[in-house]
């Protein structure tokens, strides 16, 4: 999703600007630009390649000398990725330029009226309606202009704004798309979130919805809705430069994978204390636990993959029942919460614009809501009555890796906390799973040493057009995230599919060669499994299997198997996923695909 960064202060600010938008090029983007104010004037440059290309036309911004800018990477959603559609965006009169995130929905109406008033429009985007706007209220005072023109506004906007009349100031405003101010030595900084900042400074300011930012280069001022003055809070920024640079690697996916046992660790390991499970600050009180009759979990993606999972484990350990909702379809439906449900909203960035509409459509019905977010200070972190964070450092990568095994694991362990204060389950079976918990980054350690071996598979069939991917219980929940992990990076169409379902129709598309990703590691229905294997086996079908070490019956049947340290089953999707990573990250690789940027895809979705 788009991006935008900005910056005044005492250097010159095309280099932090460029620099930041290449932070953010993990959110996806089809077009980038930036303003800078020099020798007053603006200078602006865009395209609709990648940053690089901005980077090479102005000498890596050392070109433009200006310590004033704003920068964009553009997602499109009015109009296609062109030069004109790309922000920044200017007045008619040439004097205000500005960016944005997000989606104006009345623009239209705007737009007729800009028109009729004589405004013309070189873009099809409805960003441009706001540089005209605030140009139609200049009196004289940008923060008034500014101020009348977002009242008209509807829908969602993060806006960086420079104006020639007040060359010194930058203004940033939110509303409901996310925006950090951070406050450095030597300037002041905006950023759609925290990786565009953190190279110049670790004090940020978190702002919210309706908030506006008046920064110059030794002031940062903040106001809000009604245009009084605030005192914000400034926040630490706890992750490190290094964490969000590829540190060897050749993309963010594979260090992102190989972090997963140590975030794994930093996620479980403060948690567990004298063999339980324990959630500092926890609002949630162990009585309200008691009573919950039901949870709703809603989320996106590959966050909603970890809901499925948890509903197997939850089901089992707190036996009452649990839905798992995705987001985007959870506030059209007229859901069914009361104050005896527990809503557990899941977001990897914490910005996902239908989480977060979830989220508060779930809250207005009087639910507790309780996040797993891995961004602190984000959006839905901020909008939970309780936020249990995933401590897995920046993700970059659009394909999430580390966000989902950490995700699982704040769920099983809100599932065992649970359990131990419903008691729901026996007391032995819970310690067993703490102590597994323990153990578990050990064992995705261990699974990382298969990477050479999933490689030469990867390579044999980086060319398939259709895979699938079944499994029963625990392992459908993972082959669905498998798949989608597959399909998102490799662009090879995938399929999961729950394997006693292959006789409803999919069987129809198994053909000799049909390569079938067969989990098998619940083992409780493995014979099951067994003869789904073979009767696709009996039509020709490939079969890479996962089972665990020791399972020699499966090689009668299977082509290949991915052998996986044991695991309980209701924790098994936390080890089963890490070879699937690994091998849509190979096929892609083979493939020659951009793993870290897959197509049209954006890592933050921050419209609906
Ligand atoms: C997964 O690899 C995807 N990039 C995507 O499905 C993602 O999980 C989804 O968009 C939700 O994102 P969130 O966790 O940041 O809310």
């Amino acid at each position: 999703m788009c991006g935008i960064v900005g910056f005044v202060g005492n250097k010159k600010a095309a280099p932090v600007l460029l620099d930041g938008l290449e932070r953010l090029e993990y959110r996806g983007y089809d077009s980038a630009g930036i303003s800078v104010i020099e020798n007053g004037k603006f200078k602006i440059e865009k395209t609709v390649e990648r940053i690089k290309n901005l980077k090479d036309i102005t000498n890596n911004g050392e070109d433009i000398t200006g310590t004033i800018g704003i920068g964009h990477t553009r997602w499109a959603t009015h109009g296609a990725p062109s030069f004109e559609n790309a922000h920044p965006h200017i007045s008619a009169n040439g004097k205000i330029t500005v960016v944005h995130n997000g989606i104006i929905e009345n623009y239209m109406d705007i737009k007729s009226e800009l028109i009729a008033d004589g405004f013309k429009f070189v873009s099809e985007t409805d960003t441009e309606v706001i540089a005209h706007l605030i140009q139609k209220y200049y009196n004289g005072d940008m923060f008034d202009a500014i101020k009348k023109a977002v009242d008209r506004l509807e829908g969602s906007y993060a806006l960086g704004i420079i104006s020639l009349d007040k060359p010194d100031t930058l203004f940033a405003v939110r509303h409901f798309s996310p925006l950090i101010v951070g406050l450095g030595p030597d300037g002041n900084y905006i950023g759609s979130d925290v990786t565009a900042l953190i190279k110049y400074t670790k004090n940020a300011v978190y702002i919210e919805d309706g908030e506006i930012a008046v920064l110059t280069a030794d002031s940062a001022k903040f106001y809000n809705k009604d245009g009084k003055e605030i005192k914000k809070e400034v926040s630490v920024i706890n992750w490190s430069i290094d964490a969000a640079e590829k540190g060897g690697y050749d993309h963010f996916m594979m260090k992102e994978i190989m972090e997963e046992p140590e975030a794994l660790r930093k996620t479980i390991e403060p948690r567990i204390k004298n063999g339980e499970i324990y959630f500092e600050g926890l609002k949630l009180s162990k009585d309200k636990i008691k009573h919950i009759k039901r949870i709703v979990i809603t989320a996106c993606g590959s966050a909603y993959h970890t809901g499925i999972c948890a509903k197997y484990m939850f089901e089992e350990l707190l036996r009452i029942p649990v839905d798992v909702d995705l987001a985007s379809e959870f506030r059209y439906r007229n859901p069914i919460i009361d104050n005896e449900s527990l809503v557990i909203i899941i977001s990897q960035s914490g910005e996902t614009a239908d989480t977060l509409a979830a989220l508060k459509e779930a809250k207005a019905r009087g639910a507790h809501i309780l996040s797993i977010v891995n961004v602190v200070g984000s959006s839905i972190a901020k909008a939970s009555d309780d936020v249990i964070y995933t401590w897995a450092g920046p993700e970059i990568a659009v394909a999430t890796t580390k966000g989902y095994t950490t995700q699982l694991a704040v769920l099983y362990m809100f599932g065992i906390y649970a359990a131990k204060i419903k008691e729901s389950a026996d007391n032995k079976l819970l310690g067993e799973l703490v102590s597994e918990l323990s153990n578990l980054n050990k064992k995705v350690e261990e699974v990382l040493e298969l990477k050479p071996k999933l490689s030469d598979l990867a390579k044999k069939f980086c060319q398939e057009q259709q895979v699938f991917f079944i499994g029963r219980n625990m392992d459908y929940a993972t082959a669905m995230e498998g798949s989608l992990k597959l399909k998102e990076i490799s662009y090879i169409g995938s399929e999961a599919y729950a394997a006693g379902e292959l006789k409803h129709g999919t069987i129809s598309l198994i053909e000799p060669g049909r390569l079938v990703v067969a989990l098998n590691c619940y083992e409780d229905l493995s014979d099951k499994l067994m003869s789904n294997i073979k009767e696709v086996v009996s039509r020709g079908a490939f079969v890479l299997a996962t089972a665990f070490t020791g399972n020699e019956e499966i090689k009668k049947y299977a082509n290949e198997v991915i052998y996986l340290p044991k695991v309980h089953p209701l924790l098994l999707s936390a080890v089963e996923i890490i070879p699937l990573q690994i091998f849509a990250y190979y096929i892609s690789l083979h493939k020659g695909c951009d793993i870290d940027k897959p197509r049209n895809l954006a890592k933050s979705v921050t419209v609906e």
